[in-house]
């Protein structure tokens, strides 16, 4: 293509834009020889890598011991609703087991008809589901609760992410065992070294728990659970329990230490909440957020991630006067239940400071409330299931920050 074609066909393309780019130079980029245009480029190779531009990371926790610790999503770094495998949020208890897949069993047992036990060979036989559905730990965003409210969204959001899960529905193995009389509950223990369990209603099991063994298109990651993991669709994160050894149908819950210590909510009369399961709706405006800067005036697309542990997301609003008015923001299509949905809003940026965020109603009509709202129901002695409207504040330099409680 001679530089003249393409420099037409740029200016035709920046014309067709219009508006958008007003300000903006329509002039095309001169493409010189020694950018590589007329070399042979690389050949084939046996498994991907990313552009050698893409920095993006998790951030790791500050926990001093690296196996009991979390790592976080670039929530504002990823597209779409797919988190990359490489990019999902870690949290463990012990650390990475190194297991393998063909040496790993599950156990089923307790009130069964008939014990089982299975390779992941035996597993990958039988009929086979794949589920785009996110993960959210239930500490995702405590830092919200109190006045230190988080500075950006990766460390402040990105204890959640989503992926296409594939494996087993847990039925259809619970189906082949039979299930006794007072089967209420379902204990799943993990294979690291602290055996990480909860205990979870055996009608959720049946409903629309998957045992994973893939995670968007390849095998689980080592840290995702490889080479077998619960999913437990919209419920917190701490339950689709890694590296799955053993599933065994009781009774009643456990009341483990992950029960009782951790994973409960205090609420402000001292009595706490148990087996709080499901993430409400929640969202975050993700571009522009805390740690950008806006370098120019006029049209800026603002983008964020909504979900809801009730199904689908119905409507996102987004408000860019700090609140006082609230537009409907666009929803990318298909919105899957249990999964990110990604919202947009057109937004013209004058130069002035403005405050900007979003909330999310769900499909049971349940709204997002206000941080606020969320602090005089649930009192200051929370950890979990922070789900309160974030506000970010744009700067009149184009600085975007966090906004102080
Ligand atoms: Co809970």
């Amino acid at each position: 293509m001679s530089s003249d074609r393409t420099r037409r066909g740029w200016i035709k393309y920046g014309a067709a834009l219009g508006g958008l780019f007003t300000g903006c130079s329509t002039e095309p980029h001169e493409q010189s020889e020694d950018e590589g245009i007329n070399k042979l480029g690389k050949g084939v190779g046996l498994y991907g890598e990313r552009s050698p531009e893409q920095k993006v990371a998790r951030l790791l926790g500050t926990n001093k011991h690296p196996e009991a610790s979390s790592s976080t999503t670039p929530l504002d770094s990823t597209m779409g609703i797919v988190t990359p495998a490489a990019l999902h949020f870690e949290r463990h208890h012990a650390g990475v087991p190194a297991l393998s897949e063909k040496d790993h069993e599950l156990l089923l047992h307790g009130l069964v008809d008939t014990p089982l036990v299975f390779s992941i060979a035996d597993l990958k036989r039988l009929p086979s589901a794949s589920q785009t559905y996110f993960l959210e730990c239930a500490g995702n965003g405590g830092r919200e609760w109190s006045e230190k409210v988080a500075v950006d969204v990766q460390s402040g959001f990105g204890l959640a992410s989503c992926s296409e899960w594939t494996g087993v529905k847990l039925s259809t193995l619970l189906q082949e065992a039979g299930l006794k009389a007072g089967a209420q509950w379902f204990i799943a223990e993990g294979g690291d070294t602290c055996k990480m369990h909860r205990s979870l209603p055996i009608e959720k099991g049946l409903k629309d728990v998957l045992l994973a063994y893939g995670q968007n298109g390849e095998a689980l990651r080592p840290e995702q659970g490889y080479p077998l993991r619960l999913i437990v669709p919209g419920w917190e994160g701490n339950v689709s329990v890694k590296w799955l050894r053993q599933i065994k149908v009781v009774a009643e819950p456990l009341a483990s230490r992950e029960e009782t210590s951790k994973y409960t909510d205090m609420m402000p009369d001292g009595k706490a909440r148990q087996y709080t399961f499901a993430m409400e709706a929640k969202s975050v405006i993700t571009n522009p957020s805390g740690g950008h800067k806006l370098t120019k005036r006029g049209y800026v697309e603002i983008s964020g991630l909504a979900w809801t542990g009730k199904g689908r997301i119905e409507r996102v609003e987004v408000t860019t006067d700090g609140g006082k008015r609230w537009q409907q923001a666009k929803l990318q299509e298909p919105r899957l239940p249990m999964a990110f949905t990604r919202f947009r809003f057109d937004f013209h940026w004058s130069g002035e400071e403005a405050t900007i965020a979003s909330r999310a109603v769900d499909e049971s009509g349940y709204v997002q409330p206000a941080r606020e709202e969320l602090l005089a129901v649930r009192g200051g002695n929370s950890h979990y299931h922070f789900n309160g409207v974030k506000l970010w504040r744009i700067a009149a330099d184009g600085k975007v920050t966090h906004v102080e409680a």
